[in-house]
């Protein structure tokens, strides 16, 4: 096996509880390997980004953030964007809240991927903040909407992580998680190709890191289906819970309520 495929868990054979990276045998071996992994390729992050999904992420962020448009444009909210990486999503965020919309904050626990996150928005009024998203330093019912945009799926335990954004949510505050989904049929098929084939190749080149990139198709397939996601959700305590695929099901958006 190679080692960078995922092992599941003891407790769960299935292997869907939450991300594994590397050999982790455990949750805090896996989110310590994964946190290194995105500060090791922070550099060359959004480059790659844009270049392996042909800027259509650019898409998916702005559709996510049009989405939650009332709650970003009230001046009393406040949002969090968790997981932000490099902040592109909460850039969009920010751009559907305008000037005098609501408070908006990036948390995420790699240091090299905020840090250009504030280089990018230099100058605008967001707030930055290294944390896990599994033990968040924030305040129970402190923000009215939590978003992350394909980091949710990197999380250790992912039953844990929605426990933990809806203790941050305010009593109907909502919750939007975009991710890559798998399409079906022969796009499917030739997506497929691309994504464990093609992408990792050009992954490992442009980075000049080996790894991250076969991770990504592994953690796609590791990550719960539509119907499995959106009852875990429930379980946590999520109502009006849904699914939006984006672009044939290659991302999607999963969003409920508290
Ligand atoms: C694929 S990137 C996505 C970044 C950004 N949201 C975007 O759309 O480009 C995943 C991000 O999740 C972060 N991440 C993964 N697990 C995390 C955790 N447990 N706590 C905080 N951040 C985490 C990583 O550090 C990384 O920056």
């Amino acid at each position: 096996m190679d080692e960078r495929e995922q092992v599941p868990d003891s407790d769960n054979p299935s292997g869907s509880s939450g991300a594994r990276v590397e050999a982790a045998q455990d949750q805090i071996a896996a989110s310590k390997a994964v946190r290194q992994m995105f500060s090791n390729i922070a550099p060359r992050y959004d480059l790659l980004n844009h270049v392996l999904s042909l800027n259509v992420d650019r898409y998916w962020w702005w559709r996510t953030a049009r989405r939650f448009r009332s709650i970003l444009r009230r001046s009393d909210a406040s949002v969090l964007d968790l997981c932000c990486g490099t902040g592109d999503m909460t850039l969009a965020l920010f751009r559907q809240a305008g000037s005098g919309g609501a408070c908006i904050v990036g948390a995420d626990f790699a240091h090299p991927m905020l840090c250009r996150a504030a280089r990018k928005s230099a100058g605008l009024p967001l707030h930055w903040v290294e944390a896990d998203a599994l033990e968040m330093p924030f305040a129970d019912a402190r923000f009215d909407l939590v978003t992350s945009a394909f980091g949710f799926r990197n999380l250790a335990n992912y039953d844990a992580g929605l426990r933990e954004i809806r203790r941050v949510l305010t009593a109907g505050g909502e919750v939007a998680i975009l991710d890559f989904g798998e399409p079906k049929g022969l796009l499917g098929k030739i997506y497929r190709y691309y994504f464990r084939c093609v992408l990792p190749a050009i992954g490992t080149v442009l980075s000049g890191v080996k790894g991250p990139y076969a991770y990504l198709p592994a953690s796609v397939a590791r990550f719960p289906q539509p119907q499995e996601m959106l009852s875990r959700m429930k379980t946590a305590g999520f109502g009006e819970v849904n699914y939006t695929p984006y672009t044939f099901g290659i991302s999607g958006v999963y969003w409920g309520k508290k």
